[in-house]
């Protein structure tokens, strides 16, 4: 590889950075020999073997070429602590242009960064709105967005937000949806038979992971969501792999009093999506969860008043239920005929090298 090749530094930083990350990688790796460098920056949001190491092994990602390990703290704490710790890499590095995933905090520093840098920026994963203004990965699509100089989109709502926003079509690429790559990638390794056993599950059951601060930072927020999935508990098992954010409000708020309730550690890819394989139902606030039970074609339930992912729900499997709908809901999944879903356009496994070449077009 040439030295003089133009440079591509990957901002990564908490789960679910990882499976959009990976296709890119892997894809940017492959072009023509010395076509384009590339590094892989870990802000260390998430550090935890089952948040972040667990993903690298499982999805044969590189080790980051550094990890600034900024760890936890209030929004403001953590985005200026990646941005210092960018900017003095950036300042080192010179990358051609930085590339950014998804909404999180490490999104949006680097976003930052890179535009006072006058450092050309792409973003995988653009264009997605969920017009909700107290959620904070919506500040992060916005400022990322607006700061992009290209803008990698999964699906065409994303497209004609950022039309509507004024963004130059040129700048705009539908590509697909890397995260899909990534399942995808991994399909035969989701092993349904193998989770239920680990887990020793019997019958039907349900998978919930749940994490948005609106449902699970305050007492009364995380009262009401164990009290809707106790609810849905009288009617199914349901199994929880928890994300670290809740848990503490969860337990006090008594999610493991009913006896059909089974909590573990956040799972890692391959056994949480091998376990959401062979579920009946999923409840989620997750993102990224309700693409993946879109192509797997398993219901999704998601515990939230809007999403900023559409199409999952015009082509998939997905419905925004309210805490006080859950039960009825989770009884008309179980009723539901599965074959009925579509995967939307373009989520056929080739977001990644469509996004490596467009790359290469511009850079190298
Ligand atoms: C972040 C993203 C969110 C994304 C989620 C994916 C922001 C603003 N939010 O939320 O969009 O959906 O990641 O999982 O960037 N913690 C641990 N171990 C870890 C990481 C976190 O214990 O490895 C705990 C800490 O108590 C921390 C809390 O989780 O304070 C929240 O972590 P943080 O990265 O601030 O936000 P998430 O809720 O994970
Ligand atoms: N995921 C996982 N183990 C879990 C829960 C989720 O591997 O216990 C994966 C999930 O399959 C998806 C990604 O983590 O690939 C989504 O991350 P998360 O829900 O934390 O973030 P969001 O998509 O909501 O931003």
């Amino acid at each position: 590889m040439s030295p003089s090749a133009p440079l591509a530094v990957h901002i990564t930083g908490a789960r679910p950075n990882f499976p959009k990350a990976a296709p890119v990688l892997e894809a940017v790796a492959r072009l023509g020999d010395g076509a384009l460098r590339q590094r892989l920056v870990h802000t260390g949001q998430h550090y935890d073997e089952r948040m972040s190491e667990v993903f690298f092994r499982q999805l044969g990602l590189p080790e980051p070429d550094v990890n600034l390990g900024v760890g936890s703290g209030t929004h403001a704490t953590q985005t200026a602590a990646v941005m210092t710790g960018l900017e003095d890499l950036f300042l080192t590095e010179r990358p051609d242009v930085v590339v950014v995933y998804g909404d999180v905090n490490s999104t949006v520093a680097a976003a930052l960064v890179a535009a006072k840098l006058q450092i050309p920026l792409a973003h995988v994963e653009a264009g997605l709105r969920s017009f909700d203004p107290l959620m904070p990965e919506e500040v992060n699509r916005l400022v990322t967005d607006r700061l992009s100089d290209l803008l990698f989109a999964t699906s065409a709502d994303a497209v004609a937000h950022l039309g509507n926003e004024g963004v130059a079509p040129e700048r705009i690429h539908l590509v697909g949806n890397p995260m899909i790559d990534t399942l995808l990638a991994h399909l035969d390794a989701f092993d349904a038979d193998a989770a239920r056993a680990h887990h020793r599950l019997e019958g039907r059951y349900a998978v919930a992971t749940l994490h948005r601060p609106a449902n699970v930072d305050a007492g009364p927020d995380a009262e009401a969501l164990v009290k809707a999935l106790h609810a849905a508990a009288d009617q199914v098992q349901i199994i929880v792999p928890l994300h670290p954010r809740g848990r503490a409000t969860l337990e006090a708020a008594g999610l493991l009093a009913h006896p059909a309730i089974r909590l573990t550690e956040p799972l890692g890819y391959v056994e949480f999506l091998g376990l959401v394989r062979g579920s009946d139902v999923v409840v989620t606030d997750s993102g990224g969860v309700q693409e993946e039970t879109t192509v797997l074609g398993v219901p999704c339930l998601t515990l939230r008043p809007n999403t900023e992912r559409p199409v999952t729900i015009s082509h998939g499997t997905n419905r925004l239920v309210t805490r006080e709908g859950l039960a009825l809901e989770v009884e008309r999944a179980l009723a539901v005929d599965r074959s009925t879903h579509r995967v939307p356009p373009l989520w056929d496994g080739h977001a990644g090298p469509r996004i490596a070449e467009v790359l290469l077009e511009a850079y190298a």
